[in-house]
């Protein structure tokens, strides 16, 4: 089966390394790769936001399995387009991906099914969403309705911070995707993170993990796209899990088939756990990255085979097949991310690390330069690795980290620390 893979991240990475190990891959592609991924696919430059375009390159290339990692093109109706011209996709429509692109749909969709949320308003325009402020306090919660690219939510912990972030909002900050406004209550609790594969009806949890979103150790500092993730996620046990499934994500599933917009891909619910139950802070529609990376170490090659089933509708009765074991990974970002940062710096002694199912030094923001690596964006190195205990996992991921020659480079040194 040939399999062209959209994006070209470390996400994208770890999807095309464990698709690459299902004998079933016979030619894989994926657009617009990185470093990391040459060594393993084949990459080709493709404006992955244009369906048509994707399409034609994948029947050019004789693909049988689209699969796509970002939320950009999935916002943008890529998976439709795929799908309409009877190619297997692997990604939600545009309707379904609204449970990411828009925050105010996904409220909707949680009043419609009873999934327990942040009690929240909607605004359009400045003046009662300061009112709303004022007569809630803080802290509270202002987030962007459409996609921000991460940038759209703001923690606010006093009501001058929420006035501020309303004012930023409705003056064209965040573009369109600031015109309308949610603000919410503001949850306590710890945040784990719940995959689940869902072809439109069934659902399959496939993992939980968690991820450290601030630059500085102790999870201090600005907020980033992720520092490193591991998986499981201790928080989130088995009757949480089993409890999140039945009041917040079949619920959720239920509702969109009901409206004949049914969910087909990966549902990342972005969960907020306290005193044994979780609510939803988010829903994103594409695998998390970081998060990825570890969830596809521990699945390795039976990944392909879960994601065709998915694109297929034919979950039911499938079962993810875990190790018993822990994976986590460590980003590794150039100096000044998640502000400003040099590019085009040299990476050495990548070529030295073990490369195997417990070891694996995903390409984030990488490009191959006269036979050397150099870094091309904030997130450049993703070092994973798996273990039987998350201490395991912890220091063969760092052992990996030194062995890295990268100057220009920083990681945080206490990934794992709130599991451990
Ligand atoms: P989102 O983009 O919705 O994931 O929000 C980014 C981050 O803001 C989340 O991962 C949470 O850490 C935090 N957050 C969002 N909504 C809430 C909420 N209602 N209460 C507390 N924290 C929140
Ligand atoms: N690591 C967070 C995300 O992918 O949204």
């Amino acid at each position: 089966m040939n399999i062209l893979i959209l994006g070209g991240g470390g996400r994208e990475h770890a999807l095309a390394w464990a698709v690459k190990q299902n004998p079933k891959c016979d030619r894989l592609i994926v657009a617009p790769g990185n470093a990391g991924i040459a060594a393993i696919a084949e990459c080709a430059d493709l404006d992955i936001m244009d369906g048509a375009a994707v399409v034609t390159f994948a029947e050019e290339n004789a693909v049988d399995f689209v699969i796509v990692g970002p939320e950009a093109p999935l916002a943008a109706g890529v998976a439709d387009a795929v799908r309409a011209a009877g190619l297997a996709c692997f990604g939600p429509s545009q309707e379904a991906a609204k449970l990411e692109a828009s925050k105010a749909f996904t409220k909707a969709v949680c009043d419609a099914c009873g999934a327990p949320t942040a009690a929240y308003a909607r605004f359009t325009e400045a003046e009662p969403a300061r009112r709303y402020v004022r007569e809630q306090g803080a802290p509270i919660v202002i987030k962007a309705d459409g996609l921000a690219a991460g940038k759209g939510v703001v923690v606010a912990m006093t009501e001058a911070e929420a006035l501020e972030a309303l004012d930023d909002m409705f003056s064209g900050a965040f573009g369109e995707a600031g015109a309308e406004v949610v603000i919410e209550e503001f949850m306590e609790g710890e945040e784990a993170s719940f995959f689940l594969l869902c072809d439109g009806e069934t659902v399959l949890p496939i993992g939980t993990a968690q991820d450290h979103k601030r630059v500085g150790e102790g999870d201090t500092g600005p907020n980033t796209g992720g520092m490193g993730a591991y998986s499981p996620a201790p928080v989130l046990t088995d009757a949480i899990a089993e409890r999140a499934l039945d009041e917040i994500v079949r619920p959720t599933v239920a509702e969109l088939a009901r409206r004949g917009t049914p969910f087909q891909g990966v549902l990342y619910a972005g969960l907020m756990i306290r005193d044994g139950q979780a609510r939803l802070v988010e829903y994103n529609v594409r695998f998390g990255d970081p998060e990825c990376q570890v969830l596809m170490l521990r699945l390795g090659a039976q990944a392909l085979d879960l994601l065709l089933a998915c694109a297929r509708g034919e979950l039911a009765g499938r079962k993810a097949q875990w190790a018993d074991d822990h994976a986590l990974t460590v980003v590794m970002a150039a100096d000044g991310y998640p502000g400003s940062y040099e590019k085009g710096t040299e990476i050495k002694g990548l070529d030295d690390l073990p490369e195997d199912s417990f070891h694996m030094v995903f390409h984030a923001g990488t490009a191959a330069r006269d036979g050397r690596i150099v870094a091309t964006g904030g997130r450049v190195l993703n070092v994973t690795a798996r273990g039987t205990t998350l201490a395991e996992a912890q220091a063969r991921a760092y052992a990996m980290v030194d062995g890295i020659d990268w100057p220009q480079g920083f990681c945080r040194r206490d990934i794992g620390w709130r599991a451990l």
